[in-house]
């Protein structure tokens, strides 16, 4: 799909993120007056990104909402606390709702029905907070434009829109909606994001969730998520991880013998993935240096709980899809 012009979107000829903020920050004083914006803040480019526009131009008036939902990246729920409530001041409201979501997955192995799970869970949550706070007039959501074109043509299944109970009745605020990613990232950016949130990976709604293969057990998503942690330190360290499109470990569920400290063991692999794409829809395979991939194991075997293999996944896309489930 050709990509289109800033003035084809209506944006002008000469775009900057500085005038783009300068102008969104008009359009949403013009739209929201002095009345009350809720967001779900995931943590994720599009939605910091709007937090942050929405900080500058109303403040206080906007109620972010972070539902933990326990299948998160290590560190990641700490940065959102850490970025938005701490450094910006914004109304954040934390929400841990681990237990919650683990009790409604426990043994429910089939991928589409974890996905289900989570998507509804996750807009019950939401909504128990939206509940809970008094005149809230408005909606705000980080739809980008793909979102809407693909969603137009029925390319995939929209990710933004749609998905909260009609009932609760919001206005839409839409602040990045005629920006493609980059746009995005450009202009979060310019309102002094840290570059780990502007250009972070992508990273999947139901989190962990589908890489912790079949039922999710918390000790396997644990060693997902240290793993998952020790394989992003190294891509970093080792001037990987602004170069590959997204990488990251799984834990199928299954078990394979070991030794450890010179007894019999009988344990999980971690399965290391990490690809390179435009758009998502194809992917090849990343070719790591070994003595990283070495690296990278060492650390694996040695530092997670319930691992004793790593193996590499070198399957492109077509016929893999990028995540195992
Ligand atoms: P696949 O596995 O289909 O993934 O090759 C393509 C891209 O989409 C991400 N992905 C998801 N994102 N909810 C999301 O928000 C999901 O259920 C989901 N499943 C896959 C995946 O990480 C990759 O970037």
């Amino acid at each position: 799909m050709a990509r289109e012009t800033t003035e084809q979107r209506g944006l002008g000829k000469d775009w900057t993120a500085e005038k783009y903020i300068e102008t969104a920050v008009k359009e949403i004083k013009a739209q929201v007056g002095d009345g009350k914006v809720l967001l779900a803040l995931s943590g994720g480019v599009d939605s910091s990104v709007v937090a942050a526009l929405l900080i500058k131009a109303i403040g206080k008036q906007l109620y972010c909402v972070h539902v933990n939902h326990g299948l998160l990246r290590k560190g990641e729920p700490e940065q959102v606390v850490q970025v938005f409530k701490n450094q910006m001041d914004a109304n954040l409201i934390y929400v841990d709702a681990t237990e919650r979501f683990l009790t409604k997955l426990a043994g429910v192995s089939d991928p589409e029905q974890k996905r289900k799970i989570i998507g509804k869970e996750f807009i019950d949550v939401f909504a128990d907070e939206a509940k809970k706070l008094d005149g809230i007039k408005f909606l705000a959501q980080g739809t980008i434009y793909p979102d809407i074109t693909e969603s137009d043509k029925g390319v995939k299944a929209h990710h933004n829109v749609g998905g909260l109970p009609k009932e609760l009745n919001f206005e839409l605020v839409e602040p990045v909606k005629m920006l493609y990613k980059d746009e995005v990232r450009a202009v979060g950016k310019a309102l002094g994001l840290p570059d780990s949130m502007v250009y972070r990976q992508p990273f999947p709604g139901p989190g962990l969730g589908v890489r912790c293969i079949g039922a999710i057990t918390r000790d396997r998503l644990e060693a997902v998520r240290e793993s998952d942690a020790i394989l992003r330190e190294e891509f970093a360290k080792g001037g990987l991880a602004g170069k590959v499109w997204q990488y990251f470990t799984i834990i199928p569920d299954i078990k394979s013998t070991g030794i450890i400290d010179g007894k019999r063991s009988w344990d999980w692999p971690v399965i290391i993935r990490a690809v390179n794409s435009t758009d998502a829809t194809a992917a090849t395979i990343e070719e790591i240096p070994y003595p990283l991939l070495h690296k990278i194991t060492d650390r694996i075997l040695s530092e997670v709980k319930g691992v004793n293999r790593v193996l590499y996944d070198l399957s492109p896309k077509p016929i893999s899809t990028i995540e195992w489930e």
